[in-house]
């Protein structure tokens, strides 16, 4: 039976002791439809069962839990998840399900497409993963609010991003995928403070305007840190840094620059260069890779030769990101 059909059937009353959920997509969803939501079913004291939905293809991360006596029950009720182990890809179809406990080492599980899955765990997760996601549809709501090119441009940054850390094997960056990720969508969130005639503006900016466009990083990084944490607004703050020094807001050099971050820089440079801006010469996409490359004092060379390659291959399709 699906959640519509339930919503569908005609309530009763039950009796004490039964409680029955009829509007699974009613009150306690935190996202639209298709796109990543988590609805609680059912608490009990620390148990909770939650409907995960996801809502296209997506990674979501298990990390061991800090109480040893955690468990996590899922059951696939639609769609396809692959789990990565240790000895290979584990994959999960309707009706199957696997439980975590006492896990080591945190284990990628990817959806394909559209998928369902019912979540029991006894160690209370349904307060910290909606609030994470009403934070996350809310940033974008601001930034998409504010200047739509922006939006484009950060989720495109997101594509080139994650790209990039999934090419970059054994020199990847210590810090889980899905951080990456936030960092590199909310890279830009600052500039929700930039005036939306300057972000706008096709000629070049005056000396007073420019400074409201150097703050943004800062800005981003401040309003990441409480809701993220300081890895994730380290990445947002210093995209804009370049290895030499020539960088802003603070003009820091290779030895204070996190390799996350300098990924998030060379993706967000990359769209910069290969996007119309209205005021710009739009590059091919091996023109501004070979740029990119040629910059060694400024990128970091780990990163601008996966980029080429990444060019090369065909693997960053021209004029895909600009619709992503
Ligand atoms: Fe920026
Ligand atoms: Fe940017």
């Amino acid at each position: 039976m699906t959640p519509n059909d339930r919503q569908s059937e005609a309530s009763g009353d039950g009796m004490d002791g039964i409680l029955f959920n009829r509007k699974m997509a009613a009150a306690d969803t935190h996202a639209p439809e298709d796109e990543t939501s988590t609805t609680l079913l059912a608490k009990q004291g620390d148990l909770e069962v939650m409907l995960y939905r996801i809502g296209g293809e997506s990674v979501v991360w298990l990390y061991p839990a800090s109480d040893p006596d955690a468990i996590e029950f899922f059951f696939v009720h639609e769609g396809v998840v692959e789990l990565a182990l240790d000895d290979g890809v584990v994959s999960l179809g309707p009706g199957e399900s696997f439980s975590v406990s006492g896990l080591t080492r945190e284990i990628p599980v990817k959806m394909q497409g559209a998928t369902q899955i019912l979540y029991v765990t006894n160690c209370p997760a349904y307060e910290s993963v909606s609030r994470f996601e009403e934070s996350l549809s809310e940033l974008l709501k601001r930034v998409n609010e504010k200047d739509h090119y922006t939006y484009r441009h950060s989720k495109a940054v997101l594509h080139y991003s994650l790209a990039l850390y999934d090419a970059m094997q054994e020199s990847c960056p210590a810090i889980p995928r899905d951080d990456l990720a936030v960092a590199a969508l909310f890279h830009d969130v600052g500039k929700c403070f930039v005036p939306v005639e300057i972000l706008q503006k096709p000629e070049k900016l005056e000396h007073a305007e420019l400074r409201y466009i150097l703050r943004h990083p800062v800005d981003s990084g401040r309003m990441l840190l409480p809701k993220f944490g300081e890895q994730i607004a380290e990445i947002a703050r210093n995209h804009h840094e370049r290895l030499n020094g020539s960088g802003y807001p603070r003009g820091l050099r290779t030895e204070d620059i996190s390799l996350s971050s300098q990924i998030v820089a060379v993706a967000d440079v990359f769209d910069a260069m290969t996007t119309d801006r209205g005021y710009n010469v739009v590059k091919t996409f091996s023109e501004a890779a070979a740029e990119l490359l040629s910059l060694p004092e400024e990128f970091d060379t780990r990163i601008t030769k996966v980029l080429s390659r990444l060019v090369t291959s065909g693997a960053l399709e021209e004029g895909g990101a600009a619709s992503a």
